[in-house]
């Protein structure tokens, strides 16, 4: 795992399963219509069990559809977690048509409703950068700008945030962005 230190908060890049990390949220990379999939949505589901979906089946059908970079809560289930923010990533398109500014949102908005439950810890998969096709280095950059930004400029609760990459070759691409745009990393064993 690899630190970056920004002021008292951290931010911690770390190879696993985003099921098995310890974080008062876990954000899910769902779809629009909130229904579950596969990649890590299907792993959030199966990992925390039916009661996420059924909590989700209320909230459509009070809102219907959730629009890309905005995010819904919902409790955990089983996972090791107290909430699921599920955030909708944008489809990728040809890079012209909002992707950028929706995938950021997606990041800010749960910091923020991380931040307005006085929350202090959650965890990140990649959003997008499976079936929704986001260009991974470029999605890499906008995840690290991101929340360093937001981390930089709020003083609340939320102190530590974990981007989590699947595998070895994901997690090399974030070390190295990382290391690109100068943030001074510490190595840490994973906890
Ligand atoms: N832990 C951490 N990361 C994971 C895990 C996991 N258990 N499983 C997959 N990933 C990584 C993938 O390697 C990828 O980098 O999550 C990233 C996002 O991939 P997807 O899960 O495919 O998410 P996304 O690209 O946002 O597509 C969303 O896929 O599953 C459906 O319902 C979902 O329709 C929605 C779409």
């Amino acid at each position: 795992m690899q630190i970056i230190n920004l002021g008292p908060r951290e931010l911690q890049l770390l190879e696993s399963d985003i099921t098995k990390t310890a974080v008062d949220v876990i954000v899910n990379a769902a779809n629009s219509h909130l229904g579950g999939g596969g990649g890590v949505d299907g792993a959030i589901h199966r990992a925390g069990g039916p009661e996420i979906m059924h909590e989700l089946d209320t909230i459509r059908q009070r809102i219907g559809r959730c629009p890309a970079g905005s995010a819904v809560v919902t409790g955990a289930g089983k996972l090791p977690a107290q909430f699921v923010f599920h955030a909708v990533g944008p489809i990728y398109r040809d890079g012209q048509s909002g992707e950028a500014a929706q995938l950021s949102s997606c990041y800010r908005t749960c910091l923020d409703m991380a931040a307005d439950r006085r929350l202090a810890s959650i965890s990140f998969p990649s959003i997008s950068t499976g079936a929704y096709r986001f260009p991974f280095e470029e999605a890499t950059r906008i995840a690290l700008e991101t929340v360093s930004q937001w981390l930089t400029l709020h003083n609340g609760t939320v102190h530590t945030v974990k981007l989590v990459q699947f595998d070895a070759s994901d997690h090399r691409v974030y070390c190295n962005l990382a290391y690109k745009m100068q943030f001074s990393m510490a190595s840490k064993a994973s906890s």
